[in-house]
């Protein structure tokens, strides 16, 4: 054998065993390295038997205290982690985007159910980028102007419900949801058939997210398990609804064809579609999804901030009248406000924070799926977990929030501008990273434009029963995906004669 020939085999030698060392250290660091704390785990199950069927929020929280703010559990042999602070999600979720960014596979709305094309469903990858772009071109925070004026005068039409029919206030603001969903993703509202088929396949799309119906993703085998069984029954159920994303999905046809100047959402999407032949089809599919996809996201949560927000001036009519004089010192009393007064008026402001913070609309947020291996202070976390962001516990955070669980929005004027900005709960409750909300901002200027015009106009108390007793609401919310206030009555009425005139003159100029 030749010198040269030895010196190669041996550096060849060297290069392997440099190699094999490195992956041996590299890979028995990682066997060392701890799973962060959690719960004892029980074969088969993991922590499936601890976890409760609704309020998961609370829970997790509770675990916080003991295990700190990284809990890692399992579902089966599905690995999850809980983040329960906001420093925490910010460390993973947003400075690790890349790898925290990607959704797991959820049997029940896709397979069963048949979401399509559905951005918040979609795995980290192309198509999702796709849709992201087109989110954010559309409601990125410079063009929320060109929307302001469909924004307030479907608030005007709500205010008109509420003083026409008070007590149907939830439906006037379920109301405004889909009017302004529909406007912007198709130009027009849906009909009443449609729009009463979108509030049903919500409402199963909420249910679909109870841990008996997440057991499909979790359990491979149940789908094909007996239907008489009773986990598995539920399958049925949502297959029904397989129609009805296939009659919202081809009713968009028609509303891109009414849309002539396709300046709506889907209509623009349609026009892009149109340029690109070779995928044509492909394009047309995902811009039907994203358009069921925006009035998924807005119909719900934009109702939950609502009668949130309602629910708290009727448990603290001091906040009302301090936000009412404030108003009035903006407005004179003389008209109902405008995007304009937005900065004149602080107050509001806080009190629009203490809403969110106070009942956090989403207060899980919506899992993130890792899609790789990583180390975290120490602690391995595996390729495919689950992240589950407890956005209630960062809303209980009694350092940056003292006494918590009291409505107070002064607490937003009380802290200096710097912690005013990091205690501001749209940080969180929109959440995190590259999947952060991309329609946070047209979300918060619809419940802006809605509290500031009805708290110009109406005064917003408890009701009364038979006897003349006051009915003060429990403050208690409903389980689900999206939190909303338990069903509560209130008494909803209007100002004076004159914000009464101010509202029939509205009507007149709507009718016009
Ligand atoms: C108060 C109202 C709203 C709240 C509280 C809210 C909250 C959220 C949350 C928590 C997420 C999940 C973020 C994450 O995975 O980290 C999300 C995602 C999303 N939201 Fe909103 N949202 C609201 C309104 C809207 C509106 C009006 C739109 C559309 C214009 C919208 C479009 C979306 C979309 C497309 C996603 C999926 C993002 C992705 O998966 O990458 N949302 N929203």
């Amino acid at each position: 054998m030749s010198i040269i020939l030895s010196i190669q085999l041996g550096l060849l030698v060297g290069v392997i065993l440099l190699a094999y060392n490195l992956c041996r250290r590299r890979f028995t660091t990682e066997r060392l390295l701890p799973l962060p704390p959690g719960p004892k785990r029980i074969p088969f199950l993991g922590n499936v038997h601890q976890m409760p069927f609704e309020r998961q929020h609370i829970k997790f929280s509770e675990w916080a205290s003991h295990y700190g703010d990284l809990i890692y559990l399992q579902a089966f042999h599905k690995p999850l982690l809980v983040i329960d602070t906001l420093q925490t999600a910010n460390e993973l979720l947003e400075k690790r985007s890349a790898k925290y960014s990607s959704r797991p596979h959820t049997v029940v709305l896709t397979d069963f159910i048949g979401w399509d094309a559905t951005m918040a469903l979609l795995p980290y990858g192309d198509t999702w980028r796709m849709h992201k772009k087109w989110f954010l071109s559309s409601f990125r925070e410079k063009t929320l102007p060109t929307r302001y004026q469909l924004q307030c005068e479907e608030t005007r039409r709500l205010v008109i419900g509420f003083l026409d029919d008070p007590n149907a206030y939830m439906s006037h603001i379920k109301r405004f949801a889909s009017a302004i969903s529909g406007r912007v993703a198709y130009g027009a509202t849906l009909n009443d058939r449609l729009n009463r088929l979108m509030e049903d396949l919500l409402a199963v799309t909420v249910e679909a997210g109870a841990i008996s119906a997440t057991l499909f993703d979790f359990l491979p085998f149940l789908p094909y398990m007996p239907s008489w069984l009773p986990v598995a029954s539920k399958k049925a159920r949502f297959t029904e609804y397989r129609p009805v994303v296939r009659e919202l999905q081809m009713a968009t046809y028609k509303h891109v064809e009414k849309d002539e100047e396709r300046s709506s959402f889907v209509g623009s999407l349609f026009e892009e579609a149109a340029r690109d032949e070779k995928n044509r089809v492909e394009l047309e599919r995902q811009a039907i999804g994203a358009g069921i996809q925006l009035f998924g996201a807005t119909v719900d949560t934009t109702t939950a901030v609502v009668s949130a927000l309602l629910l708290a001036m009727v448990l603290h009519p001091e906040v009302c009248r301090k936000a009412q004089k404030e108003i009035d010192e903006v407005l004179g009393n003389s008209r109902l406000p405008d995007f304009s007064d937005r900065p004149l008026l602080p107050y509001l402001e806080c009190l629009i924070r203490e809403t969110y913070r106070w009942r956090p609309p989403v207060p899980l947020a919506t899992v993130h799926l890792l899609i790789c291996d990583d180390e975290y202070r120490g602690y391995r976390i595996p390729k495919d977990t689950i992240v589950i962001p407890n956005v209630w516990s960062m809303s209980r955070n009694a350092a940056l929030y003292p006494d918590p669980e009291r409505f107070y929005p002064e607490r937003f004027e009380e802290m200096d501008e710097l912690t005013r900005d990091s205690a501001d709960p749209r940080r969180y409750i929109f959440g995190f990273g590259r999947r952060t909300c991309p329609g946070r901002h047209f979300a918060d200027a619809s419940v802006w434009i809605i509290a500031a015009s009805l708290l110009s106009v109406f005064d917003i108390g408890k009701a009364h029963d038979a006897a003349g007793q006051e009915i003060t609401p429990s403050g208690q919310m409903e389980p689900g995906l999206i939190s909303h206030p338990e069903p509560f009555v209130c008494e909803i009425r209007p100002r004076s004669s004159k914000a009464v005139g101010l509202i029939n003159q509205m009507r007149e100029e709507l009718a016009m």
